[in-house]
Formats: C-alpha cells, sequence, structure tokens
C-alpha cells in the first residue's frame, strides 16, 4: 500500500457497547454484549469501545470478556481521569491482544465550572495525571476533551498538548452535545492543528452526537479537515438522538470514494446482518426509512421510480442493496432438515453454537419448521439471538390461555414461575388479547407494572413469518426491555413483556440495595 492510501485510511471506532448502551431503556448482558462485540469483529470495525468498566461490575465483567474472547479489533474501555477509574478499565481490557484506556475530562468552562465545579488549572492536572497513569499501562491510550466544540479553543489546545506531553495516541474532539455545524467543526479542526501541530503526528478523531441532525455531516466535516478516526454507532443509538450513524458515515466514504479519496476497513457486506442484531438485542427498532439500513432504504414506491429500476438500477439507486448485506433471505433449510444441517448453515453464518446451544437451538429450529415451510437466513438469524436471551434471570412464562372474541372482551391466564421457582396463575379480562396477557402476567407475578413502549415487527414478508415484538416496562421505577421472537405474535409479546419485566425487578432490587445485578441483567 502506498503512503497516500495508507494516509487516507479512516479508522472506525465502535461506540455502541458504550455511548449506544448509554441509550435510555438499553440493558444487553454479558452474553448479548459478546454477541454484538463478535459481530463488531466480523464486520470489521478497527476499535470496539466495549464499556466504563468502572460504572458496575457487570459492565467490568462484559469489557473483560470481550477483551478475552474479541479478536481482531483494538478493545478500548472508557474512563474519567480518576485514578481507580483508569485502573478498572486497564483491568477489563489488559487481556486483549491490543487494548486501549480512553480517558476524558470536560474542557468547555460550563462543564468545569457547573458540572466539575473546578477551576480549568484543575482540569489541566487532570488530565495529565490521567494520561500519564494510563500510559503506565498501555502505549495505546486516547484523550478526549468532553465538550470540546464548546470550549475556548486556546484553553483546549493547551490540554490537547499536555495529553500529547504525556504519550496520548489517540486525540478524540467530541460534539458532546451535538451543537456544532460542519464548517464550525472543521474549522475548529484546523485551527486546532495549527495551535498544537504535535497532532500531525497522532491520530486525531471526531465523535458527533445528533441532536440537531447532523452528527454523520460534521463527521465527515472533521475527517475533511484531516482526522483519521470516527466515533460512531450501529443504528445511530446512543445518548438523547444518539452518536454518527456507522453505517451512514461508512456508506458515504465508500459511496462517494471516488471524490473524497478515504476508505475504511469494513466488510459492507456485514451492515445489514449488524443494524438487524443490535435492533433485536438493545429493543431499538429501525425506522423505515432509514438511511442504509430501514426496511424502505432500497425499495422503490412509484411508478416511474420502479420502471426506471427495471431497465438500469442506477437511474434511482446510488448504492447496491447486496453492498450492504441486505438480500441474505435465502432459503437455507426445509422441513425435514437435520441437526447437521443446521450446524452447517449456522457456520457459514458464523454463529459457534455447539453442544448444549446447538440442541436448544435445533429443538427451536424444529418447532419453527412445524410451522413455517421454508426457512430463511433471518429466521435462522432471529431465532439464534432469541436463544441467547433465554438466559435473563428472573421470570419464566410457563404457558398462557387466551381466549379472544368479536362479541366479548378476550380473557388471559397465564402461568408464570418466579426467580425463586415458586409457580404462580393470573387472570384477567383486557381490551384486547395482548393487553389481557400482559395485565395477567402482572397478576401473577404481583409486580406492578407500567408499558412503556411496544413494537410489534415481521422478521420476514409472508403469512407464516416470525413476529418480533420489543416491549419496555417500568416496575419499582426502574425501566427494561424485553424482545421475543415467535410465529405466534402473542406468544411473543408475552415472553417479552416477561422478560423486560424481570430486567427491571433486577435492577430495583439492585438500585434498592437488596441484591447484587444478576450477570444476565446486567
Ligand atoms: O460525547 C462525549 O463527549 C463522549 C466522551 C466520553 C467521548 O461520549
Ligand atoms: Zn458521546
Amino acid at each position: 500500500m502506498s503512503e497516500k492510501q495508507a494516509s487516507q485510511r479512516v479508522r472506525v471506532f465502535d461506540t455502541t457497547l458504550r455511548d449506544g448502551e448509554q441509550s435510555p431503556g438499553i440493558s444487553l448482558n454479558k452474553q448479548e454484549k459478546l454477541e454484538i462485540a463478535h459481530q463488531l469483529a466480523r464486520l470489521g470495525v478497527d476499535i470496539i469501545e466495549a464499556g466504563f468498566p468502572i460504572t458496575s461490575p457487570g459492565d467490568f465483567e462484559s469489557v473483560q470478556a470481550i477483551a478475552r474472547e474479541v479478536h481482531g479489533p483494538v478493545i478500548c474501555g472508557l474512563a474519567r481521569t480518576a485514578k481507580q477509574d483508569i485502573d478498572a478499565a486497564w483491568e477489563a481490557v489488559r487481556d486483549s491482544e491490543r487494548p486501549r484506556i480512553h480517558t476524558f475530562i470536560a474542557t468547555s468552562d460550563i462543564h468545569i465550572e457547573r458540572k466539575l465545579q473546578t477551576t480549568r488549572e484543575d482540569v489541566k492536572g487532570q488530565a495529565r495525571a490521567a494520561v500519564a497513569h494510563a500510559r503506565e499501562y498501555t502505549e495505546d491510550v486516547e484523550f478526549s476533551p468532553e465538550d470540546g466544540s464548546r470550549s475556548d479553543i486556546d484553553y483546549m489546545a493547551e490540554v490537547i498538548q499536555i495529553a500529547l506531553d504525556e504519550g496520548a495516541t489517540t486525540i478524540n474532539v467530541p460534539d458532546t452535545v451535538g451543537y456544532t455545524m460542519p464548517h464550525e467543526y472543521a474549522e475548529m479542526f484546523a485551527q486546532l492543528y495549527r495551535l498544537v501541530p504535535g497532532l500531525r503526528d497522532v491520530t486525531v478523531s471526531v465523535h458527533c452526537h445528533d441532536d440537531l441532525g447532523l452528527a454523520v455531516a460534521n463527521s465527515l466535516a472533521g475527517i475533511e479537515a484531516g482526522c483519521r478516526q470516527v466515533e460512531c454507532a450501529i443504528n445511530g443509538i446512543g445518548e438523547r438522538a444518539g452518536n454518527a450513524s456507522l453505517e451512514e458515515i461508512v456508506m458515504l466514504l465508500h459511496t462517494r470514494q471516488p471524490t473524497l479519496g478515504l476508505w475504511t476497513g469494513i466488510e459492507t457486506t456485514e451492515i445489514a446482518r449488524t443494524s438487524r442484531l443490535v435492533s433485536r438485542l438493545t429493543g431499538y427498532p429501525v425506522q423505515p426509512n432509514k438511511a442504509i439500513v430501514g426496511r424502505n432504504a432500497f425499495a422503490h414506491e412509484a411508478g416511474i421510480h420502479q420502471d426506471g429500476v427495471l431497465k438500469e438500477r442506477t437511474t434511482y439507486e446510488i448504492m447496491d442493496a447486496t453492498t450492504v448485506g441486505l438480500e441474505s433471505n435465502a432459503i437455507v433449510l426445509g422441513k425435514h432438515s437435520g441437526r447437521h444441517a443446521l450446524h452447517e448453515a449456522l457456520e457459514e453464518m458464523g454463529f459457534r453454537v455447539d453442544g448444549q446451544a446447538l440442541n436448544a437451538a435445533f429443538k427451536r429450529f424444529k418447532e419453527l419448521a412445524d410451522r413455517k415451510k421454508q426457512i430463511t437466513a433471518m429466521d435462522l438469524e432471529a431465532l439464534v439471538t432469541d436463544e441467547l436471551r433465554e438466559e435473563i434471570v428472573g421470570y419464566t412464562l410457563e404457558w398462557f390461555d387466551v381466549e379472544a372474541s368479536s362479541r366479548r372482551p378476550p380473557h388471559a391466564k397465564v402461568s408464570v414461575s418466579s426467580p425463586e421457582g415458586a409457580t404462580k396463575e393470573g387472570n384477567y379480562t383486557g381490551d384486547g388479547p395482548i393487553d389481557a396477557v400482559f395485565h395477567a402476567i402482572d397478576a401473577a407475578t404481583g409486580v406492578e407494572t407500567k408499558l412503556r413502549d411496544f413494537q410489534i415487527g415481521a422478521v420476514t414478508e409472508g403469512q407464516d413469518a416470525l413476529g418480533e415484538v420489543s416491549v419496555v416496562v417500568e416496575a419499582h421505577g426502574q425501566s427494561g426491555s424485553g424482545q421475543a421472537i415467535s410465529t405466534d405474535i402473542i406468544e411473543a409479546a408475552a415472553r417479552a413483556y416477561v422478560r423486560a419485566l424481570s430486567v427491571a425487578v433486577a435492577r430495583s432490587q439492585v438500585a434498592d440495595g437488596v441484591v447484587g445485578l444478576p450477570a444476565t441483567a446486567q
């Protein structure tokens, strides 16, 4: 590779499991985070920010498991400037083949005075000590001046110079509150390169939030100004309005490569699958018109458009759906396929399913094959992802009955076993069958629950398609989300509800200091 080509390579720093996981209602367990991290490695991201290890034992364990088991990308842990944060981040990532510590402190006056309630001088000292301490552990240290885009540029430049003097190898300047505009963000980097010439010798990074819908545009502006790392998240999830969406920035660089001359190491055909996995496990649906991964991103409704595409695809398409892996719905298995065929199909799709997990997946596959003649790759993907969630510690739905009629209100009866193993039944006559089941579950568990969000989707097309339900509930002041799939939408809804309720209850017990959070609900 020529020097020029190397200088045009943009590193993709994925923060789905850190900033993305900070989205309200998202509660990924260790197993789910690992699954996402493995998929991010398949996608070819350069760096996985796996979590914020000091924040909870669960986050620590997840980052550590990812550091130990996921190979390829750099595995990064976030830390404030406090010594114990950096120690925790290092302990969590140290077993990775390529560990990174990412430390940050705010440099805007509003954050320094109001949030940190300290002084500019103190922040300088904290930044110096943090980077120096992190460098005692590893050569790969990233430093971020939080709220960089609203910071006084001369002061921020001084802090960045300190971080460089102490050995930081990546400097990330975030638009923490999603306030900047592309020309301002580009100008900020131009000034920083002038004020801190040493930035030319390290990786400079963009990190943009989408409060004004400009996260991707701002990221591009920073990259065009010379930054060669972009921090982003799958489906754009993250604090408030989210982070720059990985799939959008990657496909922008890919599609406009002839003009921009920039490239990434992303395996674009893995994009759609990664998006589905993250959506399924977080319970955050992808809007139909979302760029790149929305259901309609490659659909043509108007007759004129359909006609044009039939004659020549590029009349109305700037990308090919297969480039982002959107046409992976070939039939892979049938009713009579055996365990070996299932194992082979799963392996081909990159799933490592053996022993007990294979037995469980095979049982689910047979149940599905009884209801659905042809099983597609997307069905298998949904089924394996669903199987992962079986381990949530908490309540279990044993069975349910629903009597639905157009002449009287539907009545539901359910049996639910508690985390302690006791089984209880509940009854309810509701406004609709799903309402009746949810209230019957409340009656069986005795937990007062408020439904906050309820989404139904289909995994594939057709009458026998797998239905996918995502539920967010609030119980004892804590929120929990749960997802489930089934060809029976009421069953999927009931299982998703029980999972969401279990997560909320587990969280409330931790908040009350009753128990430690079970590993699977962390
Ligand atoms: O938005 C932000 O400033 C962050 C930092 C921790 C990098 O997420
Ligand atoms: Zn952020």
